[in-house]
């Protein structure tokens, strides 16, 4: 198999520049500088690249996105959160190959035009930015980066930015917003960074592992590159596999390859000879598949797609027979509400009614209707808020109660207990909190009171 990403990443001491050179590092980026800023863009565009933050958008297409007015800076920004549960992706790059970014960055910021470039990266990671700030202090002194990279006319400053470690900093316009010094209230588009970015110029937001794909391409060429993986999901793929399996950890796998076969030869299948339960194929926010449903998958945008899920960031969660599936999405659904920023109110309000919910189901205070309350919850959230992450906390829900239903089910009280016909339909946390003192409701408080976020 032809690795992109991870070819030198097992070099002692990749990130010294001596041992980065030796291994071709920054070739990619003498040639980029040779090409025109839009034959650059072609080129990429060409490779068929998508961006690896979740999305899967065409790179190439995003950079020809920006027309800055004469004389208007624009800027490039390096999406180094990496806060989607189960992805650690990102910050292994930059700890084994820090050079592979930085060259990317330059490559993206030459195709855009941007003489500033952030490295944004969670504030978990400090002591990996230290080391990201020595390889980059290390290529500037060389001339490699900095001013006229590599002798050319072409100049760029990269600045690292660590961020306090939240989820929603991840968020694109989220992370404008709080590089800019402000909360990270994600943006409403349009409109889009391409035209209102940092700063309010135009501004591309790319994922680390995007850009450090840019080096092969510029080296081996784009056909090369689209040679790798399917037709409409070229090269390869960085997959994070965690939970129960006997081998965890980050593997780079060409598009296409078969899901399962990715458990079983790299992850050295679940542990324990354990049977496979389900996996999430793409961080958290992905509806989860059980075993029957991930056996015919490929790892590629379109074979997820049409199994109902998506690629997303590649983290894949291994679940294995023992898994008890409502105790996996209570501790999902308390993430999203932990991490929502409180902006919109069905995201604010929604995501922690639903850990709510799920948190007194799981200590048996379920209540008949909770099932039904909680997809009315994540009906009402959907397509209703400002960014993805509102979306993205309604799919795991929707997923674990249509696929692992009866253990849902038997949570509930006996139909004896039903209680109230009120409280079958499924009133009881609103009623709770809107009910006249002395209501039945006041008194059946769910177990841990309301949740903060929904405060
Ligand atoms: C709630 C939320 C969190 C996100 N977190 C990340 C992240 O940590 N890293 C990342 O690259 N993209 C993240 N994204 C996606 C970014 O908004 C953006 O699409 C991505 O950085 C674009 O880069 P790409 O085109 O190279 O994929 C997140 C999106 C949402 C809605
Ligand atoms: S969807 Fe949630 S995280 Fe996103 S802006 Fe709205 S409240 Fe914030």
């Amino acid at each position: 198999m032809t690795n992109v990403l991870t070819r030198h990443i097992e070099q002692r001491d990749q990130a010294r520049l001596a041992v980065a050179l030796r291994g071709g590092a920054y070739e990619g980026l003498r040639r980029a500088l040779k090409l025109s800023p839009a034959e650059l863009i072609a080129e990429v565009t060409a490779s068929g690249l998508r961006g690896r933050g979740g999305a899967g958008f065409p790179t190439g297409r995003k950079w020809s996105f920006i027309h800055p007015q004469p004389g208007q800076p624009v800027y490039l920004l390096c999406n180094a959160d990496e806060s989607e549960p189960g992805t650690f992706k990102d910050h292994y790059l930059l700890k084994h190959d820090p050079h592979l970014v930085l060259e990317g960055i330059a490559i993206a910021a030459h195709a855009i035009g941007a003489a500033k470039a952030y490295l944004y990266m969670r504030g978990e990671y400090a002591s990996i930015a230290r080391d990201v700030q020595a390889a980059l202090q290390e290529a500037s002194a060389a001339g490699i980066l900095g001013d006229h990279c590599l002798g050319t006319d072409f100049s760029l400053q990269i600045e690292i930015q660590l961020g306090a470690g939240a989820y929603i900093c991840g968020e694109e316009t989220g992370l404008i917003q709080s590089l800019e010094g402000k909360r990270a209230y994600p943006r409403v588009r349009p409109p889009f960074p391409a035209v209102h970015g940092f700063v309010d110029q135009p501004t591309v937001v790319n994922n680390v592992e995007t850009l450090a794909n840019l080096s092969y391409i510029l080296v081996e060429g784009a056909q090369a590159f689209a040679a790798l993986g399917t037709d409409r999901s070229t090269g390869t793929k960085l997959i994070c596999i965690s939970g129960a399996v006997a081998r965890p950890g980050v593997y780079e796998v060409e598009m296409g390859y078969p899901l399962l076969e990715a458990l079983r030869r790299e992850a050295a299948g679940v542990r324990l000879g354990r049977r496979l339960k389900a996996i999430i194929p793409g961080g958290t926010s992905v509806p989860v598949l059980t075993a029957e449903e991930a056996a015919p998958v490929m790892i590629d945008y379109e074979s997820m797609q049409a199994a109902g899920t998506m690629l997303g960031s590649g983290g894949m969660i291994v679940f294995d027979e023992t898994a008890d599936m409502p105790k996996a999405l209570l501790r999902i659904a308390e993430f999203y509400a932990h991490e929502s920023c409180g902006e919109c109110t069905p995201c604010r309000e929604g995501t922690g009614w639903m850990a709510w919910v799920l948190r007194r189901l799981v200590a048996g205070e379920g209540r008949p209707g909770d099932l039904e309350l909680l997809l009315r919850v994540g009906g009402n959230i959907e397509g209703r808020t400002i960014c993805g992450l509102g979306d993205a906390s309604v799919q795991p829900v929707r997923s674990f109660l249509q696929k692992f239903r009866p253990e849902f089910e038997a949570l509930l009280p006996p139909a004896r207990d039903a209680g109230p016909e009120w409280q079958r339909h499924g009133h009881g946390p609103r009623t709770a909190r809107h009910g006249a003192p002395g209501d039945e409701a006041l008194r059946s408080e769910p177990v841990d009171g309301p949740p903060d976020a929904a405060l």
